[in-house]
């Protein structure tokens, strides 16, 4: 867990960068920095490694203030990736990719398999590649490895500065789908800096957003879609996506979470038991026939969602009605 505790940056010019923050990154968690550039961002992030020595305020990791902590033994434990990617260019992908795990002392046969099976993890055949230099590779390519390299000494901390954002877009998304299932096997400590509102919803398991120095709201995606903090919140998420989740908004409204999962807010008169599989056409007409106004919609004997008639006919409306659409 890194933990910020009233941090402040103020540069040499007098820049009032950082402005207090308070900002808890849970151990195993993927949180994404955004913001307008300029915001603070990297700062923030390079003062998680101490390439950046705050001005006031304290900075944790699992509880030990890191102004105690050896930098250069805190950087072998943090990945680190750069905007620019960052490979070494007189050295070959291999020589990039086991720098850190050979500064830790690892031996060959130790780190050999590592880098193969990293590699392969990015679609990266080991055999073409491995002995290749970087300027023999592609950005998209080169960008892969850069995310990798952070990997290879196994970190429990992961810092990476906009990854993605040389990438073309689809490059760019297959990348965010590594990612994520990487991320869904190794659980690591990951802060993520990105300018892109999508990828932040994507792959974060919380976002702060950030405007000039604060942290203006800090959620998961979900949360921040159907409550955003304040109207540059709002802004910054945008007003298309933030009504995509209407809906979700409304079936949230009606429900309360009592800690023991989700309980009704509604009385048992207004609604009526629908299986999930059932189709639209069955869901319509059971609101017609009951006259109440909501559906529950049930599995294995579970609430699992409600509907109303408006979600219906907004389903109808913007997808248009199909017999064979199912709930
Ligand atoms: N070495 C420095 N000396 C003075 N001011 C600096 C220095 N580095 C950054 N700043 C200023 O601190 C503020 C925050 O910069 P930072 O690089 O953290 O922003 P950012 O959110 O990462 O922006 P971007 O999205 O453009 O990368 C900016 O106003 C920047 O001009
Ligand atoms: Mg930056």
């Amino acid at each position: 867990m890194i933990e910020f505790q009233n941090v402040t940056k103020v540069y040499e010019d007098g820049t009032k960068a950082i402005k207090g923050i308070n900002l808890t990154i849970p151990k195993g968690k993927l949180v994404a920095l955004i913001g307008p550039s300029g915001c603070g961002k990297t700062t923030t992030m390079k003062m998680i490694n101490k390439l950046i020595a705050p001005s006031g305020g304290k900075i944790l990791i699992d509880g030990k203030d890191i102004s105690d902590t050896d930098e250069v033994e805190l950087r072998r434990n943090i990945g680190y990736v750069i905007q620019r990617i960052g490979l070494l260019p007189h050295m070959t992908i291999e020589e990039n990719i086991s720098l850190i795990p050979r500064l830790k002392g690892w031996k060959k046969e130790e780190y050999e398999g590592r880098v193969d099976e990293l590699l392969n993890l990015v679609g990266l055949e080991p055999d073409i590649y491995k002995n290749r230099y970087p300027l023999e590779l592609s950005g998209g390519q080169q960008q892969r490895v850069g995310v990798i390299r952070a990997l290879a000494a196994e970190p429990p901390i992961i810092l990476m500065d906009e990854p993605f954002s040389a990438l073309d877009p689809i490059s760019r998304e297959q990348l965010q789908d590594e990612l994520k299932s990487i991320q869904n096997t190794i659980h690591k400590t990951i802060v993520f800096v990105t300018h892109d509102i999508d990828e932040a919803l994507k792959i974060a398991d919380e976002i702060a957003v950030m405007r000039d120095g604060e942290i203006e709201q800090m959620a998961t995606p979900r949360e921040l879609l159907m409550d955003p903090a304040n109207e540059f919140v709002r802004a910054f998420i945008g007003e298309n996506r933030l009504k995509d989740h209407q809906t979700h908004k409304q079936v949230m409204n009606i429900m309360r979470d009592d800690g023991d999962g989700f309980h009704m807010m509604l009385e048992e008169e207004e609604y009526s038991l629908i299986p999930f599989d059932s189709s639209i056409k069955e869901a319509a007409s059971l609101l017609l026939t009951t006259g109440k106004p909501y559906l529950m919609v049930m599995k294995d004997d579970r609430k699992i969602g409600i509907i109303s008639s408006s979600d219906i006919l907004r389903t109808v409306a913007s997808e248009g009605y199909r017999e064979e659409n199912t709930l």
